[in-house]
């Protein structure tokens, strides 16, 4: 299994649109599956996206925009795909 490294921006505009609560949830949904020992989560400054809906969230290299309702359809459809 590869060990995956997600960073989410917590800039301001970021932390207006729940990066907390994206934050929140991903720990929830890590501990839920124990994938503690596969993932990183990271906390980084503006990535530069703030025009973009929702919070950047880097996996790897590649950036998606995650509003919280949204995180677990995306931790289910990006994460655990790249778990695998
Ligand atoms: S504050 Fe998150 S991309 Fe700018």
């Amino acid at each position: 299994m590869t060990n995956l490294e997600i960073t989410i921006c917590v800039g301001s505009s970021c932390h207006l649109k729940g990066s907390r609560d994206v934050i929140k949830i991903l720990e929830r949904l890590i501990s839920l599956h124990r994938l503690e020992d596969k993932i990183t989560l990271k906390g980084s400054f503006c990535m530069g996206e703030c025009s973009k809906n929702g919070v950047c969230v880097c996996v790897d290299n590649d950036r998606f925009n995650v509003a919280p309702l949204d995180t677990e359809l995306f931790f289910n459809d990006v994460i655990m795909k790249r778990i695998k």
